[in-house]
């Protein structure tokens, strides 16, 4: 992870806010696509990629491996995922700390896993597989949860710990998905934050949420917050990562509302690599 270069503030591509993104080109260090939109596609998509690739580096962000599946990993799904890694050849690659496929049923939805030593053990199994077919740097994301699921032997923070230690992985830190937790499970942020092994930390997510009377919802459609952007403040007070990403899904008419999340992210990392 140590010959990762720095990559500064970027945005994930989508079809929807191209023209905002080359408009908005130095702001804008890196982009992350989803892997899934590159994979048995038309020639077309596979050009815009090359198109992509010679602007920005790019980083492929898988959404359905599924590492979390007991039964293990889809092979063709895997090898497709492979080819498309080695295509855009990037310094690292990122996928989820959860499943979206059992027993041959595909959920189509990133499903949170029991921190447990089982989970853990099925965790380690499968990204073993995958780095023995995929030989670059792969970073693991936290996700969303809103019930606490039975048989939890790790809190959050010591079971990313414990993940990166085991298998060689990487840390995504999605600082909305922490903060949406952290307020539905009632726990502190920060001291997640504190108990995190941030050496581990390469790259962030952040993005605006929905904040409900009776829970937070992780939207992906919004501003992100003054809360959001003051934990990650406070994470980078402490630990500079090699990049950090606004990962809008929706509303990408509201062109300043991203703009401002560009620059304030810019501004952020910015101050914490002067310290
Ligand atoms: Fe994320």
């Amino acid at each position: 992870m140590n010959n990762i270069p720095f990559l500064g503030t970027g945005i994930g591509f989508r079809p929807e806010i191209k023209s905002l993104i080359f408009l908005n080109r130095d702001k804008i260090g890196f982009i992350e696509i989803i892997a899934e939109h590159y994979m048995d596609v038309p020639d077309e998509k596979l050009r815009e990629l090359e198109f992509l690739k010679k602007h920005f580096t790019v980083i492929p962000h898988a959404i359905n491996l599924s590492l979390g599946s007991a039964e293990g990993l889809d092979h063709d799904y895997l090898l497709k995922l492979k080819k498309l890694v080695e295509l855009i050849d990037p310094p690292y690659w990122s996928e989820h700390i959860s499943y979206t496929k059992a027993h041959g049923i595909d959920a189509g939805h990133l499903s949170p896993i029991v921190y447990n030593n089982g989970l853990l053990a099925i965790l380690k199994r499968n990204i073993q597989t995958v780095k023995e077919l995929i030989p670059y740097p792969l970073i693991l994301e936290n996700i969303t949860y809103h019930v606490e699921l039975p048989g939890r032997e790790y809190s959050d923070a010591a079971f990313l710990n414990t993940l990166c230690k085991e298998t060689g992985c990487g840390l995504l830190l999605d600082i909305t998905n922490l903060y949406i937790n952290s307020r539905n499970m009632h726990f502190d942020a920060k001291q997640f934050i504190d108990e995190l092994h941030l050496k581990n930390i390469v790259q962030l997510h952040f993005v605006g949420c929905e904040e409900l009377p009776e829970q937070v919802i992780d939207t992906h459609a919004s501003k992100t917050s003054p809360a959001i952007f003051s934990l990650m403040n406070y994470l980078l007070s402490k630990h500079r990562p090699k990049g950090i990403l606004l990962e809008r899904d929706e509303h990408f008419e509201k062109t300043d509302e991203i703009i401002d999340d560009l620059l304030t992210a810019k501004k952020l990392i910015a101050e914490c690599s002067l310290n």
